[in-house]
């Protein structure tokens, strides 16, 4: 009779916690069709610095990147660096072994600058750097996998850095010349470039925050003019190709954005935040009108003046620039990762200025998301689905590719939240596109455990785990990397996991 009592009040106890277990993790209700278009493309992504290594190895010249995590040590949460990292330099066939296992139609990497042009000038070509990306690119395409290539992911070359980076104009010259490098080199075999990644968290952290490289405490000024000229550096390169390449190459060019989606009741909060995020970039490049949202451009230049100066923070983008920046891409890449609930500040928030002071926003999680490693990563796959629905109303339903959506945890191979994530944010993106949303492709970040930025290697995002104590960092496909696979095979989203 104990017998039965124990086993009854062990196996309430298990199903407690599957129930709470269930009720935690993230999950998303499906709507319409269960299977992705044919033509839609699966992809991983990673980054020159967080996977290459050989950070001094056949003339690379040095990054921002390695300035900072040789000099700043206490800046990177366990005081690593990316000179090695998962040193896919020297070891891409295993990352091409993991790309085959995953039957992915696509890898987007990165490309470094200073690989390509070690001082960042086009004096200093190096043609070691070019011969490598060659082999990648070659590699991936006699195994039928299609490159991504991002040129710009956060290592501008530090020589460059000198003259102030991307808070010098000439910035745009320098991009334009290194891009022309790239579609001269690779463009006769990629047919998708990304040109910048990130621009609002790199100018922010970077420029304006200062917990980035440069380390530049510009809030509200310097950040606004990194954000301008990288807007400006990209449209740049967007008409070089239509007008020197394109007619032969027949590729696409566009730019990641990081994006959150904002939640409220209230419409006008939710624009107001939509525009002081994605609205930045995307209303330049996307909107019927161009230019900086109008929102952005009455507050700004409002709140400068309070402040006693003769012009707005925010640079002006009319006439020219206006023009050649609108209709600037052909797609919109769209890094997802979170979103946040938001209201209008109840006290004035960040430094002044900022942008945090001008957004005028509080932005709240709930407790009920569950949670990454990452600090700021929490579960929201309505917020993936909203923003895509916003993407279709407010920018005449532009091409979309998913360029990142990821989550982090401590590095288990049985990584079921992982999954999770996964599951429910393919679900979103497969009801927007059953909501008539133009999204042509998905890219899960990373495809292997590397090294993410100021949080060193304490958190991972791969789908294979990196042994990073062995010199031959062999790679280990997680639970999950088998799951994507079948969501690719498949074209739908497995229930069972
Ligand atoms: C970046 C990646 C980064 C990932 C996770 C994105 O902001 O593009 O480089 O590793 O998010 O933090």
């Amino acid at each position: 009779m104990l017998l039965v009592f124990l086993i009854l009040l062990v196996g309430s106890v298990i199903s407690q916690c599957i129930a709470t277990k269930d009720q935690t993790t993230c999950s998303h209700p499906a709507k319409g069709n269960p299977k992705f278009p044919s033509n839609f493309t699966f992809g991983v992504a990673t980054a020159a610095y967080q996977i290459e290594g050989a950070w001094n190895i056949d003339g690379k010249g040095p990054s921002i990147w390695d300035d900072f995590t040789h000099n700043y040590p206490h800046m990177i949460d366990d005081r690593t660096t990316g000179d090695i990292a998962a040193d896919s330099y020297h070891r891409f066939n295993q990352d091409l072994k993991a790309l085959k296992e995953l039957k992915v139609t696509h890898y987007r990497f990165s490309i470094s600058w200073s690989r390509i042009y070690p001082t960042g000038d086009i004096s200093s070509r190096n043609q070691k750097g070019i011969d490598y990306y060659n082999g990648v690119i070659d590699k991936l395409l006699a195994n039928g996998i299609q490159p991504m290539v991002t040129m710009f992911h956060f290592d501008l070359p530090f020589e460059l850095q000198k003259i102030g980076g991307l808070a010098n104009p000439l910035i745009i010259n320098y991009f334009v010349t290194y891009a022309t490098e790239l579609f001269e080199n690779y463009g006769d075999r990629v047919k998708s470039w990304v040109t910048l990644n990130e621009p609002l968290l790199y100018c922010k952290s970077g420029y304006g925050e200062a917990n980035y490289p440069p380390q530049i405490e510009g809030a509200g000024i310097i950040d606004y003019l990194c954000m301008d000229h990288s807007l400006k550096a990209h449209a740049a390169v967007y008409r070089v190709y239509k007008s020197r390449f394109y007619n032969r190459q027949h590729g696409k060019v566009g730019i990641a954005l990081d994006s959150q989606f904002s939640l409220s009741n209230d419409s006008a909060v939710v624009n107001r935040a939509m525009q002081y995020n994605l609205g930045f970039f995307a209303h330049p490049l996307f909107s019927k009108s161009g230019g900086y949202p109008k929102i952005l451009v009455e507050e700004i230049a409002e709140n400068s003046l309070k402040e006693g100066r003769i012009e707005s923070r925010l640079p002006d983008l009319s006439g020219k620039w206006k023009h050649i920046i609108k209709g600037a891409a052909d797609f919109v890449g769209i890094n997802y990762y979170t979103s946040r609930y938001v209201v209008r500040a109840k006290t004035p928030n960040g430094k002044n200025p900022s942008l945090e002071r001008d957004y005028d926003l509080d932005e709240i999680s709930d407790p009920k998301w569950t949670r990454g490693l990452s600090r700021w990563l929490y579960c929201v796959p309505e917020g993936m689905e909203s923003i895509l629905k916003f993407i279709r109303d407010e920018y005449d339903n532009v091409e979309v590719i998913i360029t990142e959506n990821g989550y982090s945890d401590k590095g288990d191979l049985n990584d079921l939240d992982r999954i999770h994530y996964l599951k429910s944010h393919l679900q979103a993106v497969l009801n927007a596109i059953n909501d008539g949303c133009n999204v042509r492709g998905y890219i899960y970040w990373s495809l292997i455990d590397n090294f993410e930025w100021q949080r060193g290697y304490s958190v991972k995002f791969g789908l294979y785990s990196v042994n990073m104590s062995s010199p031959a960092k062999e790679r280990t496909p997680k639970k999950s990397a088998e799951y994507y696979r079948r969501i690719i095979e498949t074209h739908s989203i497995p229930d069972d996991i």
